[in-house]
């Protein structure tokens, strides 16, 4: 998805988690090309990090935004929150990190996931909030400070 298509409306909100989405898809690569352990634990953590500030945005803004649209919508949000579970089941194991030998089986089959996830945010809900042009220019500057607020107590 190319942000200069996305209309005004929803430019904002949807632009920050396309900044967020391709993040992570990066950090992904760089696991896969990481040699040594130590390299691929410090992406394992930065991804923890920053996937669970992304699907916090999402999961306090971004989907209660969007609920009751319609029947369509609604069962996209359903799936995203079983979806945001799973991902979190495994991203507690990598930051628990009691199972080194797992870190790669782990990571893997999260990014795997994630990319299906994305996938489906992309192409099917941000897709359709468009078609129906819902206004996100309020829920943006929240998302953008919730975002700084989380990132900040992060650090
Ligand atoms: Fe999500
Ligand atoms: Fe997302």
């Amino acid at each position: 998805m190319n942000k200069s298509n996305i209309p005004t409306a929803q430019r904002a909100a949807i632009g920050l988690l396309l900044d967020d989405h391709r993040n992570v898809k990066k950090l992904f690569k760089a696991f896969e090309s990481a040699k040594e352990q130590s390299e691929k634990e410090q992406i394992a953590q930065q991804t923890c990090q920053e996937l669970t500030v992304h699907t916090q945005i999402e999961e306090e803004i971004f989907y209660p935004g969007l609920r009751g649209v319609n029947d369509k919508i609604d069962n996209m949000l359903n799936e995203a929150k079983v979806e945001h579970q799973v991902a979190k089941d495994l991203i507690a194991a990598i930051r628990a990190g009691q199972e080194p030998d797992m870190l790669e089986a782990n990571f893997t089959v999260l990014s795997e996931y994630v990319n299906h996830h994305v996938e489906e945010e992309e192409n099917e809900l941000f897709k359709m909030v468009m078609d129906k042009d819902i206004d996100l220019r309020e829920m943006a500057t929240k998302m953008a400070a919730r975002k700084e607020e989380l990132m900040g107590e992060a650090a």
